[in-house]
């Protein structure tokens, strides 16, 4: 497959991932999923990791899945690449795990001594790759094995961080989130 194609099926595969941590952002405050609770007199996960802000960034996960599901005939033949729709096992996993590994480097950097907001690169990329796409090869195998090929998930691995340095940079101008990572 050419590496534009290969680009444009790993986007697109990936897009239910990508989009919950913005809309955690956009939708976090409230309750802190770890009630306040310490661990080793850190947080657990500490203020950044809210129930609304997970369930926001799970269900916009889940919708994109299906818009993208609807639109994945036409949009293929526009561009020319032919691009999957989700199943609701491969949406959930996509979906969940980028939220859980959202979470799980959050629980990584309080036990690290790193503050809410603090730093971690490599993890602050990465995370929800690391969870999202083993849970999906989990949830939906058949469909991860059809869409991930090992060229899909080299270009998710190269492209994620880089889209993920972009976004939040552009958050971080627009006020939306404290820090520029
Ligand atoms: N957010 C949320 N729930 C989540 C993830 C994110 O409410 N599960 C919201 C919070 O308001 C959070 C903001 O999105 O402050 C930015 O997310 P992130 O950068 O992941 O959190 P940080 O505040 O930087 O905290 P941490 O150091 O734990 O990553
Ligand atoms: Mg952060």
């Amino acid at each position: 497959m050419a590496v534009l194609e290969t680009i444009v099926l790993a986007v697109w595969a990936m897009l239910p991932a990508y989009v919950p941590n913005n809309a955690a952002v956009l939708a976090g405050g409230g309750r802190p999923i770890d009630g306040g609770r310490t661990w080793g007199g850190k947080r657990v996960l500490g203020d950044g990791k809210t129930w609304r802000g997970t369930a926001a960034g799970i269900i916009a996960g889940l919708a994109l899945a299906g818009l993208l599901s609807a639109a994945a005939g036409d949009v293929s033949q526009l561009l020319g690449v032919d691009l999957p729709e989700f199943t609701v096992p491969a949406a959930l996993g996509l979906a969940a795990g980028a939220m859980l590994g959202d979470i799980l480097a959050s629980f990584l950097k309080r036990r690290t001594g790193r503050e809410r907001g603090a730093m971690f690169p490599g993890l602050d990329q990465l995370d929800f790759v690391a969870v999202s796409l083993p849970l999906t090869a989990l949830l939906a195998t058949e469909w991860f094995q059809t869409v991930f090929t090992w060229e899909v998930i080299l270009v998710v691995v190269v492209l994620t961080p880089l889209l993920h340095v972009g976004t939040n940079a552009i958050g971080y101008a627009l006020g939306l989130k404290n820090e520029p990572w």
